[in-house]
């Protein structure tokens, strides 16, 4: 039985949304238009969307169903309780508060445990995490191991924490003016990088001895854990769900993107084990979020959560998801084109700094790269490099993160294997021009979170290409 070894979707498609192809000088005009930022593009100009994973899944017909038992009452709803016990059953922490999606259990978290002066190491920075901490006072210490930083590193788990440069932040200014560590599992800036159970584990032991918090960043754990499962030793026979369950089970809680592992459009959490936390969370969640039953949410959200979290723990489902990013890298990787190594859980990462060598960093390589891609093809894709890093918090400077990279993601279960081979070629198309991509400069840079909302020129002449 040797003869089939290629994998497919465990579902067919029930409902179909249109996409529609658009000209290369309308494709012109809307870049132009958006400030040669993807985020300002209409949807209905983007032939394939892959800006990002977060909110683009497509839900089940048992999801759906789900919709329809929405309780929407203010308080109580019996949807707060699906999802309580979901959260319970497959991350296993006491208590849950809901949230309107990642970022606002962020904030309450940050507003919770940081004082002002404090210190929150974590494996690569987050741009609304490590935001929420600097607002509540707090300075952000990247403890990635060094692999995590170089695009052609193969570790099979370049998410890890590097236990040393934890010991020596605690050398630097003391245990107790350490907030807690974030761990993202796996890291989205990294590439998608996974990482291990040994090392969560011995970060876990360390931190907890020395009365440090353990915080997950679980918006991708699900992917994590397959990824321990297919390459860490041990794990081979262990199933999605239990691997997930003995991540979290060594972190003191979590905070939660509920649109990514999750299947569905909106919604996050904030959980932990610690009562009195528990306690100033749900106090601080009706200031900004709504009822601690619901948190932002409506009723039907929280029941397509709840369901959403027992589809994304089936082997089945993490293996055709990661599968078809994989699929998309490899063809890349086949055809020369600089990626990151290895290929992550939820996107997959073009090295613009290595496609686009004649653009200076201060001119936004992967930017540039980004609207090439969509003037070239109608694909959209997303800027992570110094555009998303920003501006120090105390020097005002441009930090130059060591990745500059253009980050196209893969929503679940949206598109098929032929957008994946649309995609590669389109990307082949421009690295055969690559010499023709300009540069940008800023029109217009907003003070926070400036990738989204920020406006730029070409330099040196109209249009992205020359
Ligand atoms: N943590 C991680 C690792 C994320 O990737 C995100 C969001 C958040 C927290 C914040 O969650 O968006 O629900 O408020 N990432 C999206 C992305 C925006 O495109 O990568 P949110």
């Amino acid at each position: 039985m040797t003869r089939r070894t290629s994998w497919a979707e465990p579902w067919k498609i029930k409902v179909v949304e249109s996409i529609k192809m658009t000209t290369r000088e309308q494709r012109e005009v809307a870049i132009r238009d958006a400030g040669y930022n993807t985020f300002l593009l209409k949807s209905e100009d983007c032939y394939i969307d892959l800006l990002t994973d977060s909110g683009t899944n497509a839900m089940s017909d048992n999801q759906w169903a789900g919709m329809m038992l929405g309780d929407e009452a203010y308080a109580g709803s019996r949807n707060f309780y699906a999802l309580e016990s979901a959260v319970q059953t497959y991350y296993g922490y006491e208590y849950l508060i809901p949230t309107h999606q990642g970022r606002g259990a962020e904030n309450i978290l940050s507003k919770i445990l940081i004082k002002d002066g404090d210190y929150v190491p974590g494996n690569m920075y987050f741009t609304t995490t490590r935001l929420h901490q600097e607002l509540a006072g707090g300075t952000f210490r990247d403890v990635i191991i060094d692999e995590a930083h170089d695009p052609a590193s193969e570790h099979p788990f370049k998410g890890n924490v590097d236990l040393d440069k934890v010991k020596a932040l605690v050398a630097e200014v003391g245990a107790d003016r350490i907030a807690y560590i974030t761990i993202g599992v796996t890291v989205n800036l990294a590439g998608g990088q996974p990482v291990s159970m040994a090392n969560l584990r011995e970060v876990s032991t360390y931190c907890h001895d020395t009365g440090i918090t353990v915080i997950l960043d679980a918006t991708r754990a699900v992917e994590n854990a397959w990824f321990i499962q297919q390459r860490e030793k041990g794990y081979g026979d262990k199933s999605v769900a239990q691997i997930l369950r003995a991540m979290c089970d060594l972190t003191d809680g979590a905070t939660m993107s509920g649109k990514k592992d999750s299947l569905v459009n909106i919604g996050g959490w904030l959980a932990v084990r610690d009562r009195k936390v528990a306690e100033q969370a749900q106090n601080l969640v009706v200031v900004y979020e709504g009822l601690h039953t619901y948190g932002g949410m409506a009723g039907r959200d929280m029941e397509a959560m709840a369901r959403g979290i027992v589809e994304s723990v089936q082997d089945d489902h993490m293996r055709s998801r990661i599968g078809q990013v994989q699929y998309l890298g490899q063809k890349l990787i086949d055809a020369g084109v600089p990626v990151v190594h290895p290929i992550g859980g939820h996107a997959v990462f073009l090295d613009a700094a290595a496609i686009l060598p004649h653009i200076p960093r201060d001119k936004f390589p992967a930017q540039a790269l980004a609207a090439a891609l969509y003037v070239e093809s109608g694909i959209r894709s997303m800027e992570r490099g110094a555009v998303s890093a920003g501006r120090d918090a105390k020097t005002g400077e441009n930090r130059y993160p060591k990745l500059e990279l253009v980050r196209l993601t893969i929503p679940r279960r949206v598109y098929t294997q032929a957008h994946m081979d649309v995609t590669a070629e389109s990307v082949m198309e421009v690295f055969d021009h690559r010499d023709k991509v300009r540069g940008l400069e800023f029109l217009y840079e907003p003070e926070y979170l400036r990738f989204f909302q920020a406006r730029f020129g070409t330099v040196g002449g109209d249009g992205i290409f020359a």
